[in-house]
């Protein structure tokens, strides 16, 4: 490992704002799991996630501009999460957390109706594992016991083979779609509410990487 990452992870040991259970703690009862309001945000605000967080830009900009509300990246990549946590560290954030966890143990880190919305940015599209595909059934249903009714998912993606099996699962499945576009920065910017216009000025390392290739993004919001 280089001499980067091992500083960093030794940094992040250090955040108050990082957790990183081992896989025992994770299943034998993680402790913030029912206790996220009560323990460490220490309001009664909702709880948003950013799943295959990264850097966290979104976790980070989004907790910038709604302040009333509490955002979590998750990312099994802990000198990714290093780089959100440290300016959520500097900046003195008190609505900001990161979990360094498998998205695929979500019920183990969260109880019922702990969430209120999901982010997936840039998500890995999984050509040949659909199942793993962070929109699958599986992912879905596990999300689905962890948020509060009309929950929202919000997935932002460069794939078209991603986006097309989203909008195939919302389908299939008969999830409430609320929003969708094949061209973000097209059509989408000029019709959709002030807010989400604002929130699509955040762009993630992977986002920046793929709009120089041309690349179009994708946008689709959904309740389940
Ligand atoms: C393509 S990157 C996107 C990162 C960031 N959202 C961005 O847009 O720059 C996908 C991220 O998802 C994470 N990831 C993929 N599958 C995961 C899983 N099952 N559990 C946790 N993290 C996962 C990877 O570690 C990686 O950081």
């Amino acid at each position: 490992m280089g001499k980067d990452k091992l500083k960093r992870f030794a940094e992040m040991e250090h955040f108050d704002n990082v957790f990183q259970p081992t896989m025992e703690e994770v299943k034998e009862g993680f402790r913030m799991k029912g206790k996220w309001l009560t323990d460490f945000f220490k309001n009664e605000n909702p709880i948003v996630l950013e799943l295959g967080c990264g850097r966290g830009e979104y976790t980070i900009g989004m907790a910038q501009r709604f302040p009333n509300k509490n955002f979590i990246g998750i990312d099994i990549k802990g000198s990714r999460i290093w780089r959100g946590a440290k300016t959520g560290v500097e900046d003195k954030m008190s609505n900001v957390a990161f979990v360094r966890s498998k998205i695929d143990f979500i019920e183990y880190l969260f109880a019922e109706n702990e969430v209120s919305e999901i982010w997936l940015t840039f998500s890995d599209p999984q050509p040949k594992r659909p199942r793993k595909r962070l929109t699958s059934k599986l992912f879905v249903d596990r999300y689905r016991n962890i948020m509060t009714d009309n929950g929202i998912i919000n997935i932002k993606t460069d794939s078209d083979l991603l986006f097309e099996s989203t909008l195939e699962q919302i389908e299939e499945h008969n999830y409430n779609m609320k929003l969708s576009s094949w061209d973000v920065y097209g059509e989408m910017v000029l019709t959709c509410e002030e807010d989400l216009k604002d929130l699509m000025q955040i762009k993630t390392f992977y986002e920046q990487k793929w709009l120089e290739e041309g690349k179009k993004i994708k946008f689709a919001k959904f309740t389940i």
